[in-house]
């Protein structure tokens, strides 16, 4: 398959949930993250043409906060020059959670393999993409892309360390995660999708005792979260990926 950055038309039983209804608290702009502007786009905008690009999935979910005219006029541009592709907006949740449900509740009866990416890993390559929704379809019902933790990292109760975990054996969790969708929706039927401290989807397929695979990530799938992931995903649009061509929308 080709690496360039054309929408490629993907698999027709295969949707992508694109979380962005998050507050974005801990940037501290004072607007919805996914409506930041990086390199003159919205992170939104980076994180569609990357799924986009992908060419993984014909359906493409995208979750956005209650009533942002800014962020659904993206995805309706998105919509009208995604060729080959189908792209909806839905109103998220007050948790992660919660948004990823709304998502899956508009995905059509077709799709049988789920991915659910954030758009705050804007800069997510393609191959990332293609190594977890070939994992799906080789038959795992759970996929996470992860990298190397450089870090070492501690236990601490109050201010006293208690415990180093081994550092060869942990690994940093990226998106998107990929699933078969009826495991997925048990996962969020259970008990521990209302638990505030799940912080993504594999900690509900974990909890409902589903295996959990790894695939490689890519260190450009970053979260952006702070104000120095912002100038980092800065940099490496400005010196690392050429400007795309968008086609002319108005
Ligand atoms: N997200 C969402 N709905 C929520 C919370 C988060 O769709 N209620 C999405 C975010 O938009 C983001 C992804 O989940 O793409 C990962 O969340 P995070 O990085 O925590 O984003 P925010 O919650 O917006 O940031 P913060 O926690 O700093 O407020
Ligand atoms: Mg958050």
């Amino acid at each position: 398959m080709s690496q360039n950055n054309s929408r490629q038309s993907g698999r027709a039983d295969v949707g992508v949930i694109v979380v962005a209804a998050g507050s974005g608290q801990r940037l501290g702009l004072g607007i919805p993250k996914a409506r930041v502007l990086c390199a003159g786009r919205t992170l939104l905008e980076h994180a569609l043409q990357g799924v986009l690009a992908a060419g993984v999935a014909d359906v493409v979910v995208v979750v956005l906060p209650p009533g942002d005219d800014v962020l659904s006029a993206v995805v309706a541009r998105e919509a009208d020059i995604a060729q080959g592709h189908q792209v909806l907006a839905v109103t998220g949740g007050r948790t992660r959670t919660a948004s990823v449900r709304a998502g899956l509740e508009a995905l059509p009866s077709s799709i049988r393999t789920v991915l659910v990416h954030d758009a705050a890993r804007a800069l997510t390559p393609p191959g990332v993409f293609r190594r977890v929704s070939e994992a799906v379809a080789a038959g795992m019902a759970a996929v996470i892309p992860v990298v190397p933790v450089v870090d070492t990292v501690k236990i601490v109760q109050g201010n006293m360390v208690t415990e180093t975990p081994d550092r060869a054996a942990l690994r940093a969790v990226q998106t998107p995660q990929g699933f078969d969708r009826a495991t997925l929706l048990a996962a969020h039927a259970g008990e521990a999708s209302d638990d505030p401290r799940v912080t993504d989807d594999a900690m509900l397929m974990e909890a409902g005792g589903v295996g959990v695979h790894v695939v490689d990530g890519d260190p450009l799938a970053f979260k952006v979260t702070t104000a120095l992931d912002l100038v980092v995903a800065e940099a490496v649009l400005a010196r690392v990926i050429p400007a795309q061509p968008r086609p002319a929308t108005d």
